[in-house]
């Protein structure tokens, strides 16, 4: 089992836990436990209600057909618009003039919409896509930095009927290629560039010759973002001002059914070729309105900023899907926490007043490293409620957060979820759950989520085991694109009938949960989602590469670093070059997140009898523990030698 990072777990009668602050409760959106008798009662009576939030055109005529596990369907038959949920009801509710999206870019230039101009560009844009012919269940793929167009693009999509696959901008264009070809879209939405850390990095120039072999791929559509340079290619490539001058400003949302295809999004695995999570309709917007607005403790005056990037599901989720649908404000930032300075954040908290505040804990973790005078040199006073994502946060860094960002008055939501639940799943209900540093607390209301053994049964409280869901819930995965059975082999085969998270866990005394991490080769650097196969993969691509083992070794910032022991080919030299030149490699064929940390030379990995490589030592010797059982090795020689070249290094 994967150590995660939270060494220090308290045990749960070393915490005191951390009551809603009253004044907080008194107007908490949920202030009793109301809403988990109501789920513990009838599940789907619950769900049921929860949809009810929504504006069907036709209603459901039965809430889960669960007769073909796994495969489950949610809101059989219900008729639904994404889009028209997520702005036009709103307008019709009063709320035109309210801004939905507030937009601050990296040098500053600012923006927004509100929920009237909202409809009216992703009308527009929904007319140069049905232009373009892209209809219903046609998939568009979006690569492009952080920018209300990227929402745009998505609600468009999502009016017109057609599948969503957005590609983190960050992943490199090899990645885009494969995430192109395996989802065979028709239209490519990117920008010219994106500014980053006051340089420019060219987005659609930098991805001309993997776009050379993406042959589906009929239309590119190009925002001006950063004045980057590019070679407009006669007759594919358009720009999105073009395109918008003149497109009309009406269109009629198309009528979805509750199971179409909504987004596909490309998440890494324990191959090398990363997951397609297929999310439909009518379900996943249930699951994020209900959480977003319960989690988060929706009110109307909320300004919220989720930090996570459009091309995460934290960002599809809960910067898009859930905030919108509830007629939020969302605030939207192009940079990155720590330019031109270290207070950029807070400054942008100060500046408009941001009210609930999400981040992920590799963030926090950089914050407290950077110092207090940061955020004590701005005005944080208009936050009232903070939140956690994508990795286990330490007790340290909670207790910083809730003290030096929260000022000991914000409650902390831990959000534990994954691209494939869609939707938070284990989580405070701010106003009632007293909080627990390092716990994700409590299922929330309707998901049924268990801490088993290696044989599916029940952990006692205190004993580690595999955190699963017994049953389905509104905004989970329905299959993977075009692969059943790594859907059927991943998810449902460990335990017949669980969910199965590929995450260890504990439960306490009282029931709260507490993650460990991984259980599985998949790797959680600064809270994204890295395969080690995906990573070795890369690096065997190269020429000099005869074989690779990666490995996440504990890293204080990150989480997870990525550690990469090569085996070089017959004749070839490790020098400093070539770890250089590996870890560009690795970052031209995955992306920069993806870089090793570290590359060491061996002459031999370790392997079980089998030959399969035991990334288990690997981890110990780079984490200088002690080596446990080496007897299944097939050569244990091959440990030692690697140890001492490791510690030589
Ligand atoms: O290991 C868990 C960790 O992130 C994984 C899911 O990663 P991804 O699909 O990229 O989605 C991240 C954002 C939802 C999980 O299997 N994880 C996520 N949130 C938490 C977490 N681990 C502990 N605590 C959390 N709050």
């Amino acid at each position: 089992m994967t150590e995660s990072n939270n060494k220090d777990i308290f045990s749960e009668d070393q915490v005191k836990p951390f009551q809603p602050p009253e004044d907080f409760k008194a107007s908490a959106q949920v202030k009793d436990d109301g809403l988990y008798k109501k789920a513990e009662k009838d599940k789907l009576a619950f769900w049921a209600d929860m949809a009810e939030n929504l504006d069907w055109t036709k209603k459901w005529d039965q809430v889960l057909d669960d007769s073909n596990p796994p495969y489950f369907k949610w809101f059989v038959n219900g008729k639904i618009n994404v889009s028209a949920n997520c702005i036009d009801r709103h307008i019709e509710n009063g709320l035109g003039d309210k801004k939905a999206i507030v937009f601050e870019g990296e040098q500053g230039d600012t923006a927004s919409l509100t929920y009237s101009e909202l409809l009216k560009e992703v009308n527009k844009f929904s007319n140069v896509l049905r232009e373009l012919g892209v209809s219903s269940g046609d998939t568009v793929t979006l690569w492009m930095p952080m920018i209300p167009e990227a929402v745009v693009a998505m609600l468009a999509c999502t009016r017109v009927g057609a599948v969503h696959s957005v590609v983190f901008g960050g992943f490199s264009p090899d990645s885009l290629k494969d995430r192109i070809l395996d989802s065979k879209s028709k239209v490519l939405i990117t920008a010219d560039g994106a500014n980053r850390k006051g340089k420019v990095l060219p987005m659609i120039g930098a991805a001309a010759e993997a776009l050379e072999d993406c042959p589906s791929i009929e239309k590119v559509i190009i925002v001006e973002r950063s004045g980057a340079d590019y070679d407009p290619i006669e007759g594919r490539d358009l720009r999105w001002e073009d395109l918008m001058k003149d497109a009309e400003e009406d269109f009629s949302p198309v009528e979805m059914d509750a199971e179409d295809p909504l987004f596909i999004l490309y998440s890494s695995g324990t191959t090398g070729k990363p997951k397609g999570i297929l999310h439909t309709t009518g379900g996943y917007l249930v699951g994020v309105n209900t959480t977003h607005r319960y989690v988060f403790d929706h009110r109307d005056d909320d300004i919220f900023w989720c930090t996570a990037d459009i091309g995460w599901i934290t960002g599809h989720s809960y910067i898009v899907y859930g905030p919108l649908s509830n007629g939020s404000t969302v605030f939207m930032y192009e940079g990155t926490p720590d330019y031109p300075k270290r207070d950029r954040f807070w400054e942008l908290v100060e500046k408009y007043k941001i009210t609930v505040f999400y981040t992920a804990p590799t963030a926090i973790r950089s914050f407290m490293r950077w110092g207090n005078h940061f955020p004590e040199g701005r005005d944080l006073s208009s936050l009232r409620l903070l939140g956690s994502v994508g990795e286990p946060i330490n007790p340290e860094a909670w207790l910083w957060y809730h003290e030096h960002i929260g000022k000991g008055k914000c409650p902390i939501v831990d959000t534990w979820w994954q691209t494939e639940t869609g939707m938070i799943m284990i989580t405070p209900l701010p106003g009632v759950t007293p909080l627990k540093p390092g716990s994700a607390t409590k299922p929330f209301p309707g998901i049924d989520a268990e801490v088993v053994d290696d044989q599916g049964e029940p952990s006692k409280p205190g004993q580690r085991g595999f955190l699963v869901v017994k049953s389905p819930w509104p905004a989970m995965l329905r299959t993977l694109y075009e692969d059943p059975d790594r859907y059927e082999n991943t998810y449902w085969k460990q335990y017949p009938g669980l969910y199965f998270t590929g995450d260890g866990a504990w439960k306490d005394e009282q029931g709260y949960f507490w993650i460990m991490g991984r259980v599985d080769d998949v790797l959680n650097v600064s809270g994204h989602r890295i395969g080690t196969m995906e990573v070795e993969s890369a690096l065997v691509d190269h020429r000099d590469v005869a074989e690779a083992a990666v490995i996440g070794k504990v890293h204080e910032v990150k989480g997870h670093a990525i550690t990469a022991f090569v085996t070089l080919k017959e004749g070839v030299e490790g020098s400093e070059e070539l770890v250089k030149e590996l870890k560009a490699h690795v970052g031209k064929k995955i992306g920069a997140i993806a870089r090793p940390e570290e590359v060491f030379f061996t002459y031999e990995l370790p392997k079980t009898r089998s030959g399969k490589i035991m990334r288990r030592l690997l981890r110990d010797i780079a984490e200088q523990r002690d080596l446990g059982d080496v007897t299944t090795l097939m050569d244990p020689d091959v440990v030692a030698s690697i140890k001492e070249e490791y510690k030589g290094s």
